[in-house]
């Protein structure tokens, strides 16, 4: 049971439609449309429990600071954050994608340093690293494949589901840093002081993802922060 104040940080966009379910398994559900709402915090049937809406970015920041006990973030959003101060109990299996490395389908030779366009800087700043291929970075907050159309990078680094975007802008995924999915958060200091609670809420929850993916293994345990593995194919958080 909850019995304690619970604030949940959701991430607004195309994963909060998926995300409400969840919720709902575990007895929470918004006493109004989150859809039809320009409010941001939201009381629900549960008294003690509140959501609050966000952009996926500063979602792991208001679980890390304690704003919100629990949080719902894409975990491209996570890798970027970077932060130790959060636990990654669950899988939520939410818009599975792939954070990759892309660029054009004909390659220019490497020469010395590359130019990198990408939301997820340090992502990508740690992943080429990792390559030992000098990169230099650049920050952009959106539309990522006009950047190596337009001389602007060589490659670039972003989300890639289905791959028509980059097909349509002449790109091609290179190589796959980590694959994504939404995932829940938690604080640490909630975790210990408000346990039984918390814990509550991940097993309903966990068991509703697990009925929605009865196929798939749930995993309980938090995974690497940073995969990098080579890969052949090619994808909000
Ligand atoms: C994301 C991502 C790619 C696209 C990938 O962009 O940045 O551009 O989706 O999807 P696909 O592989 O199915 O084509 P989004 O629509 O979130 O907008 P953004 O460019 O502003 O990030």
């Amino acid at each position: 049971m909850i019995s304690d104040p619970i604030v949940i940080a959701l991430t607004k966009g195309r994963i909060l439609k998926e995300t409400l379910p969840l919720l709902a398994a575990a007895g929470i559900e918004p006493l109004e449309d989150l859809s039809k709402s320009r409010k941001m915090i939201f009381d629900t049937t549960l008294k003690n429990v509140q959501l609050i809406v966000q952009r996926g970015v500063d979602v792991p920041t208001y679980v890390e600071f304690g704003a919100a006990d629990v949080g719902i973030s894409g975990k491209d959003m996570l890798l970027e954050h970077g932060s130790d101060d959060l636990y990654e109990p669950l899988d939520l299996k939410i818009a599975p994608c792939r954070l990759m490395t892309a660029g054009p389908v004909e390659r220019s030779p490497q020469k010395g340093r590359i130019r990198v366009a990408s939301k997820f800087v340090n992502v990508a700043k740690r992943y080429y690293a990792s390559k030992g291929i000098q990169a230099d970075v650049i920050k952009l907050y959106g539309g990522m494949e006009l950047a190596p159309i337009m001389g602007l990078a060589d490659q670039i680094v972003d989300i890639v589901d289905t791959g028509n975007t980059l097909k349509a802008n002449g790109l091609e995924p290179y190589e796959l840093i980590a694959p994504i999915s939404s995932r829940l958060i938690v604080n640490k200091a909630s975790m210990k002081t408000k346990h039984a609670s918390i814990q509550h809420l991940i097993d309903q929850i966990a068991e509703a993802v697990q009925q929605r993916n009865p196929a798939q293994q749930q995993s309980n345990s938090t995974p690497p922060k940073y995969i990098f593995t080579q890969h052949t194919k090619s994808s909000n958080g």
